[in-house]
């Protein structure tokens, strides 16, 4: 008899995207462009960054060829991210080819929202179905200072014409920065509360271009919770109705309006994390902060098949690690920062 460990293979067909921790991904994240027109300070420097040359991009065919790929490998969500993706000239086109896709994934979008009054309606009659917008202030001063441009009112505009158009629930992403906003996260909830806008804030993560990231600065979630509760009376959603999403939520007042808290760093979700994310230039990324990445452009303009894209898919997830890691010893942030990987 014996007992010599079993070499773990990699389940074919059937199984999804899966990982060696029992992790299946049905949700992508698709960063359509690294631009962006906002600065934000937690984000890039003020002169922006060096953006990645047209031609390494993913063209509108390239990018629905792979997503339809990942479709096949059972994802069931994808949500555009950027930069900012309304940058993509072409974004109203690229949703209605996902929407054309076949079983046809939900599709959400993350945005600043600075472009969104413009475009939300043919967004949605292209298949789009929901939207988180960034909002960190509701105050413009602080908005122009965190941001680095003064855009707030479009901010404004973009929001109502999402809901408008029926992109709902309309979610508003917030980072609370230290000396910043952190004295105002009440004022953004009470905004929301108004507008029916489903508010989350997020801890800040060490994803900035400028690696400047402080785990002591940060503003934790225990500490949003409690300036939250000087206001408001929040009471937990069972975390059992959480499944796979990142916000731990509260109810607000009794209700029906929640509040979410996404405590990436000081409380991780990773052991049910199940997203994957591939980058405008074609690359796959079994998580925000790995350090390691599968080409997928490469293959594609040298005529791999969609079962070769399928492979090289599978074998970037296959090897997703247990965690993030933050905190541990041997964490390293990884180069590629936030605004070329997609939130
Ligand atoms: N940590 C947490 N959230 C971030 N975002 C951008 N950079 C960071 C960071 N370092 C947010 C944006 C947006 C989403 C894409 O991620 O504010 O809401
Ligand atoms: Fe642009 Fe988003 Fe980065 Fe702000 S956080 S600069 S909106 S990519």
């Amino acid at each position: 008899m014996t007992s010599l460990p079993m070499p773990r293979t990699r389940p074919t067909g059937g199984a999804g995207l899966a990982d060696t921790f029992g992790r299946v991904a049905r949700d992508l994240r698709v960063s359509v462009t690294d631009r962006c027109n906002l600065r934000c300070t937690y984000c890039m420097p003020a002169e922006g960054l060096p953006w990645m040359p047209r031609a390494e991009m993913l063209t509108d065919e390239e990018l629905l060829r792979v997503i339809g790929v990942f479709v096949g490998l059972g994802v069931r969500q994808v949500r555009l991210t950027g930069g900012e993706p309304l940058l993509r000239r072409s974004l109203v086109d690229v949703v209605a080819g996902i929407a054309a896709l076949e079983p046809r994934p939900s599709i959400a979008m993350t945005t600043n929202g600075v472009g969104l009054e413009r475009v939300a309606g043919r967004l949605a009659d292209a298949g789009l179905d929901r939207v988180n917008v960034s909002l960190d202030t509701i105050d413009s001063e602080t908005f122009s200072r965190l941001t680095r441009r003064d855009r707030l009112t479009d901010v404004e505009k973009g929001l109502a014409a999402a809901a408008e158009a029926g992109l709902t629930p309309v979610k508003v992403n917030a980072v609370a920065m230290r000396g910043i906003n952190d004295d105002s996260v009440a004022d953004v909830l009470s905004w929301c509360l108004d507008r029916g806008y489903e508010l989350r804030f997020i801890e800040q993560m060490p994803l900035d271009a400028q690696h400047a990231w402080d785990r002591e600065v940060m503003v934790g979630a225990d500490e949003i919770r409690q300036r939250l509760s000087e206001r408001f009376t929040l009471t937990p959603l069972p975390a059992a109705d959480r499944g796979s999403a990142p916000a731990e939520r509260f109810l607000v007042d009794g209700g029906p309006a929640t509040v979410g808290i996404i405590a990436s760093v000081s409380e991780p979700f990773c052991s049910t994390c199940d997203r994957a994310r591939l980058t405008a230039d074609g690359q796959v990324r079994n998580c925000l902060f790995s350090e390691q990445e599968t080409d997928l452009r490469g293959p594609l303009r040298d005529g791999a098949s969609d079962q070769e894209l399928a492979d090289l898919i599978n074998g970037e997830m296959w090897r997703k690690a247990r965690g993030h890691g933050i905190g541990e010893p041997d964490f390293h942030q990884p180069t590629r920062p936030m605004s070329s990987i997609g939130g």
